[in-house]
């Protein structure tokens, strides 16, 4: 992975972590210092970064909204002050959704593995938000398929890539996939900043599904 100016140790252990096993051990240890770590230290934006995205096109407050790969509720934090309530979050950490569940600003969490078939049925949500999951060793583009079947037609997904993973995960190919069986059509994407303090950068999208 290329360098950055100052990676913060958990964070590179998440990043390198061997498989799910590990990954929810570090995060199970990792829960109660997420918010702090991740925005005092790191400068972690991807979460207001993709809710804002998302809300350019989301008017309505009372849109039901997922949330794919919670953690301890960031998003749901900053679609709570928005007024949006209509929210589910879900995550295979239990400690990272209990610590979401603190917030209050869910309707409901669940723990649920995105490597897998979603519970949910098709076209359930107006929309999905996946902000810093889509990461080094978490969870991969095939998920995206999951979230096109979940979003009602018309609707939006918001999510980032950090770059790393962009690089060396078939992001771009699934994306086309998805444009060219016209499941999908971009409406916006760039590169942009990530986490501030580490240097890190991401590629934020947004597509409405067909
Ligand atoms: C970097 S955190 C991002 C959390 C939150 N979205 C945010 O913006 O702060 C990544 C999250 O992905 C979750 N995660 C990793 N692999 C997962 C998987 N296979 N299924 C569901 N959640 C997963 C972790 O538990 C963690 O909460």
């Amino acid at each position: 992975m290329k360098n950055t100016k100052s990676m913060h140790p958990t964070v590179f252990n998440t990043l390198h972590s061997s498989g799910q096993e590990e990954l929810e051990s570090l995060y199970k240890d990792w829960a109660k210092k997420y918010d702090y770590d991740v925005i005092e230290l790191i400068g972690y934006i991807g979460h207001i970064i993709a809710t804002e995205l998302l809300l350019k096109y989301l008017k309505n407050p009372e849109l039901r909204i997922l949330d794919a790969g919670c953690g301890t509720g960031l998003v749901g934090g900053v679609l709570s002050q928005k007024g949006f309530q209509n929210v589910v979050g879900v995550d295979f950490s239990q400690a990272m959704l209990e610590q979401a569940g603190d917030k209050d600003v869910y309707q409901s969490l669940e723990l649920a593995d995105l490597t897998e078939e979603f519970v949910f049925e098709d076209k359930t949500f107006d929309a999905v938000i996946c902000a810093g999951t889509f990461t080094c060793a978490h969870v991969g583009p095939d998920a995206l398929i999951e979230m096109v079947r979940v979003t009602k037609i018309g609707g939006y997904i918001s999510f980032t890539v950090r770059e790393q993973e962009w690089d060396s995960a078939p992001y771009a190919e699934v994306i086309a996939r998805l444009e060219a069986l016209g499941k999908w059509q971009r409406i916006e994407q760039c590169f942009t900043e990530y986490n501030l303090k580490e240097g890190a950068s991401c590629q934020l999208c947004l597509y409405r599904v067909c």
